[in-house]
C-alpha cells in the first residue's frame, strides 16, 4: 500500500470552539491507482489533502491524532525538515487556483527548475527537464515559456505550469485538489487525460479531489464520499455508481447532470452541512435524510456496521439498530441503477 490514512483527525481552534473539520478520516491508495474524494463544500475534502503534507494553515490548524502511513512510515512523525524532503518529491500537490501557488516575481522556468533543484539536481539536467515537461503538458513554445512569469499566462496555461512543477521529481503520488475546477470544460478535458497519460507511464498514484461525479466516473479507480468530516462511503467507482449505498451518495447523485431519467426518486439534496465546531449527536446527516429515523439523531452511526466489504456510514445498514426498516427504503422507489451507470458511461 502506498498510502495508508488512518483515523486523521485536523481541528481548528476557532472562536466559536474547535471546529473538528476532518474528524475521523480512513481511505488508502495503491501505487498506480487513482482514488477520488467527492463531497460538498465545506466536507473537509482540502483540509484532509493539506494534512497529508502537514501544510494546514497554522496555528489555528492542527493534527489531533491518527497516522498517515507513506510506504509504511508515517509522515507524522517526520519534523518539518523532513517533510520538505517529501513535498514535491516523493508527494505532490496541485490546487485549485494556480496563481496563489506560482510565485509572480519568478519565471516558469526559475520556478520548475528550483523544485529540480531542492531536491539535488544539477542545473543543466533541471533545465532540460523543464523543456521536456512543458513539452509534455503541451505548451507550444516551451523555451518561450520559461522566460514567462506567471501573470503572462492564460489560467489553463498556469495550470500546466503547476502540472509541470508537481510532476518534476516523478512523484510517487500526486495529490489534486479541484486541479480543473477554473477550468473551461476542454482545457479540464485535457488536463485530466494528460495526468491520465502520465500516470500510465509512471505508475503515479493519484488523490483526486472534486465535488464533480462526472470526473470522478472519468478518472478514478475507488472514491471515498466525505460528508461533515468523515468518510461516508467507500467504494470501487463503479460499485459507487451501480449501487449508491450512502443516502448521502444517492442525493449528489441527484445532481448529477443526467437529470431527465425516469423516475425522479433520488432525494434532491436540500439544507447545508451542519457547523464543524457543532457536529451534531448522531448521523451527521440525519437533518437532510428522508430515511432518518429516531436512532439516526441520536446514534452515531460506525464506518462498518455489518463488517461489510463495502462500508458505509449509515444506520440502514446497521441490524443492530432499532427501528431500522427491513429493506432498504429506495428499494420500493422506482430503480436508477441502469440510467446511472449509463450516465456515467461506466
Ligand atoms: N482556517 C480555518 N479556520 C477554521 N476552520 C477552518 C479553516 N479552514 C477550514 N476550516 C473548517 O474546515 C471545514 C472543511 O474545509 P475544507 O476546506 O477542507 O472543505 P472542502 O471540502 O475542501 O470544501 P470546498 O469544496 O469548498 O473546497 C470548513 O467547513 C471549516 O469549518
Ligand atoms: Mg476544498
Amino acid at each position: 500500500m502506498l498510502l495508508q490514512v488512518e483515523n486523521l483527525k485536523t481541528y481548528f481552534h476557532t472562536p466559536r470552539g474547535i471546529a473538528k473539520a476532518v474528524d475521523g478520516v480512513s481511505f488508502s491508495v495503491e501505487k498506480g491507482e487513482t482514488r477520488a474524494i467527492v463531497g460538498e463544500s465545506g466536507c473537509g475534502k482540502s483540509i484532509t489533502a493539506l494534512s497529508l503534507l502537514q501544510l494546514v494553515p497554522e496555528p489555528a490548524g492542527y493534527i489531533e491524532s491518527g497516522r498517515i502511513l507513506f510506504e509504511g512510515k508515517d509522515l507524522l512523525d517526520r519534523t518539518w525538515e523532513q517533510m520538505r524532503e517529501v513535498r514535491g518529491d516523493d508527494i505532490s500537490m496541485i490546487f485549485q487556483e494556480p496563481m496563489t501557488s506560482l510565485n509572480p516575481v519568478y519565471t516558469v522556468g526559475w520556478q520548475i527548475e528550483e523544485t529540480m533543484r531542492a531536491h539535488g539536481k544539477n542545473a543543466a539536467t533541471a533545465r532540460a527537464r523543464a523543456l521536456e515537461l512543458l513539452d509534455r503538458v503541451g505548451i507550444k513554445d516551451p523555451s518561450g515559456a520559461l522566460r514567462q512569469y506567471p501573470h503572462e499566462l492564460s489560467g489553463g496555461m498556469r495550470q500546466r505550469v503547476m502540472i509541470s512543477i508537481a510532476l518534476a521529481n516523478r512523484p510517487k503520488l500526486l495529490v489534486a485538489d479541484e486541479p480543473t475546477t477554473a477550468l473551461d470544460v476542454t482545457v479540464q478535458a485535457q488536463i485530466l487525460a494528460l495526468i491520465r497519460e502520465l500516470q500510465k507511464e509512471t505508475g503515479m498514484a493519484v488523490l483526486l479531489i472534486t465535488h464533480d461525479l462526472g470526473i470522478v466516473a472519468e478518472v478514478a479507480d475507488t472514491v471515498s464520499v466525505m460528508y461533515a468530516g468523515q468518510v461516508v462511503e467507500d467504494a470501487p467507482t463503479r460499485e459507487l455508481f451501480k449501487n449508491p449505498r450512502h443516502p448521502y451518495t444517492r442525493g449528489l447523485f441527484a445532481s448529477l447532470p443526467a437529470r431527465n431519467r425516469r423516475g425522479q426518486d433520488l432525494a434532491t439534496l436540500e439544507g447545508v452541512v451542519p457547523d464543524s465546531a457543532a457536529w451534531p449527536k448522531g448521523c451527521r446527516f440525519a437533518d437532510r435524510c428522508k430515511y432518518a429515523w429516531e436512532s439516526c439523531h441520536t446514534i452515531a452511526p460506525t464506518f462498518h456496521p455489518n463488517g461489510s466489504d463495502r462500508p458505509v456510514r449509515c444506520h440502514l445498514y446497521d441490524p443492530n439498530i432499532s427501528g431500522r426498516p427491513s429493506r432498504l427504503p429506495w428499494l420500493t422507489e422506482l430503480p436508477v441503477t441502469a440510467d446511472l451507470v449509463e450516465a456515467a458511461k461506466l
